[in-house]
């Protein structure tokens, strides 16, 4: 009998240290997935953009809105014009910047490409174009 509760005993052990090391192996990958991003954005960005507000739109309706609609991890929110105000103090090449390669500022962090690796240069130009806009603040070119 004795010998049972020993085995329950070690099978709740090992459980234990398997779901242990399951978290960390996650935070691995997940810090594996940022350098892959960053690695992606290495390209200069010198191209000239015009912002097209109905992909920016669509953009950010499926990425952006995540942190940028409520203020998710810091991010100015967009009905916080204050904070835009300050953003647009910056011209559009700067933000456009940003947004590609991420930016750690006093409020969070932005994430590269706010996460979406699949978005273009040219798609997170017309998001930040438009989340100015919404905003109802204007950056200059
Ligand atoms: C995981 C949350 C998150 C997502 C998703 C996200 N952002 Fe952000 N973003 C932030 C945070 C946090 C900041 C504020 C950083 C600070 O000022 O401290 C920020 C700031 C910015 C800024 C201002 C940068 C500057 O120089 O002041 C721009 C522009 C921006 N985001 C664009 C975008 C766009 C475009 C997308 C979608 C493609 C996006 N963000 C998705 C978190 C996010």
């Amino acid at each position: 009998m004795k010998k049972v509760f020993l085995f329950i005993f070690l099978l709740a052990a090992g459980s234990f240290i398997l779901t242990g090391c399951g978290d960390s192996g996650n935070k691995k990958s997940g810090e594996a997935t940022t350098t892959k991003v960053e690695k992606k954005v290495e390209k200069k960005v010198e191209k000239t953009f015009a912002a097209n507000l109905e992909n920016g739109k669509a953009v950010y309706g499926k990425v952006c809105i995540a942190c940028h609609m409520t203020g998710v991890a810091g991010a100015p929110a967009l009905k916080d014009k204050t904070r835009w105000e300050e953003i647009a103090q910056k011209d559009m090449k700067t933000l456009h910047h940003d947004a590609i390669k991420g930016f750690t500022g006093k409020h969070g962090v932005m994430p590269p490409r706010g996460t979406c690796t699949d978005c273009s240069d040219q798609d997170l130009y017309d998001a930040v174009a438009y989340m100015l806009k919404t905003a109802g603040v204007t950056a200059k070119q």
